[in-house]
């Protein structure tokens, strides 16, 4: 009999340990410390409200935005093959699931898988999107997770056992964290992966940006339609909307940046006066041009990529990238 309550609770204590207990932070709370940074920052994780993720479906279209069409090839070319890799009978636990395009390539592919559970921040995006998958897969245990996946939660284990873990965290996601915090991330999946009541350690299948001439990647982060402004921009609709704020959005641009040395793109909010603006029961300074980080997104080469895997404890390796060099995704396997 597997020991459920024993797996959940370990798997909590270890991704708990990826966000420390001080970070525990409501919305109200990061807004007001990030705006009271020098330099000035706000988390990420606050862009997927219902309309936010509405608008980063609209970048995953662009033309310009080349990494959710790139990995999907991929999948359509390579899923087979990460499929038999995998074997029959394992668990699918995806991270930041969003509307799960690319899972269904793998799992029309994958061996009786034993369960899929899509974990993602947007609640509403999350039940569309596993309500859809369990209608099209009758036979496959959907066990949604609402979370945050930067702070510790559970993963409910399915009926019937499962051979393997397997984490999927596709989309670039994993970009999104400083190289550091990857490591912990991924040191994280390696431990909750090789948990020993499967029948086998499992693996991490990870989808990656390939680093890449600096105007192909701004272009990326700053299309023509100005969809990524708006994404951006949104931030600050969020704020004004939930945390009673005044935010004159005319007054604050879209700025993305290739930063070679930390091999990243970042995105900025610029605010093109000299402003105050109040927000969650505060007032904020803004000088004529001051830059406020939203987000980075980190680039990895096959060499970075595998060190971070290996350094992480993942000892086997399989990587597949497109013929332009663009995407990335490695199967990351424990030693059996
Ligand atoms: N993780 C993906 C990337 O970095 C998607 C993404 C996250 C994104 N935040 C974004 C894309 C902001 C555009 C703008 O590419």
């Amino acid at each position: 009999m597997l020991d459920s309550t024993k797996k959940t609770q370990s798997v909590a204590r270890a991704l708990h340990a990826i966000a420390p207990p001080s970070e525990d932070r409501s919305f109200a709370q990061d807004v007001v410390l990030g705006l009271s940074s020098a330099p000035k920052q706000l988390p990420c994780k606050y862009f997927y409200d219902a309309r936010g993720s509405a608008l980063f479906d609209r970048i995953t279209e662009l033309p310009e935005y080349y990494p959710t069409r790139t990995e999907i090839a991929l999948m359509r070319d390579h899923a087979a093959k990460m499929a038999a890799t995998i074997g029959a009978r394992a668990l699918l636990v995806e991270l930041g699931s969003g509307s799960s395009v690319k899972t269904r390539l793998l799992l029309d592919e994958l061996e009786r898988p034993a369960g899929y559970v899509p974990i993602d921040i947007s609640a509403e995006h999350l039940q569309q999107a596993a309500s859809s998958i369990a209608a099209d897969y009758p036979e496959l245990e959907v066990m949604p997770v609402a979370a945050d996946f930067t702070r510790g939660f559970v993963i409910p284990r399915p009926r019937a056992g499962a051979a393997r873990s397997v984490m999927y965290f596709p989309g670039s996601t994993i970009g999104n964290f400083t190289r550091e915090r990857a490591l912990e991330l991924l040191r994280a999946i390696a431990r909750f992966v090789g948990a020993n009541e499967d029948e086998r350690p499992g693996g991490l299948l990870l989808g990656f940006d390939l680093v890449k001439p600096a105007d192909v990647l701004v272009r990326a982060y700053d299309d023509a339609q100005g969809v990524t402004a708006a994404f951006n921009l949104n931030l600050l609709e969020r704020i004004n909307r939930e945390l009673d704020g005044d935010f004159d959005l005319a007054q604050f641009e879209h700025h993305a940046v290739w930063n070679p040395k930390l091999a990243r793109i970042e995105l900025y909010l610029r605010s093109t006066r000299a402003q105050v603006v109040h927000a969650a029961g505060r007032s904020f300074e803004f000088a004529a041009g001051e830059l406020t980080l939203t987000e980075y997104s980190h680039k990895y080469t096959r060499d970075s990529i595998l060190s971070l895997a290996h350094q992480a404890g993942f000892e086997r390796s399989t990587i597949w990238t497109d013929p332009e060099q663009r995407f990335g995704v490695g199967l990351f396997q424990l030693a059996d």
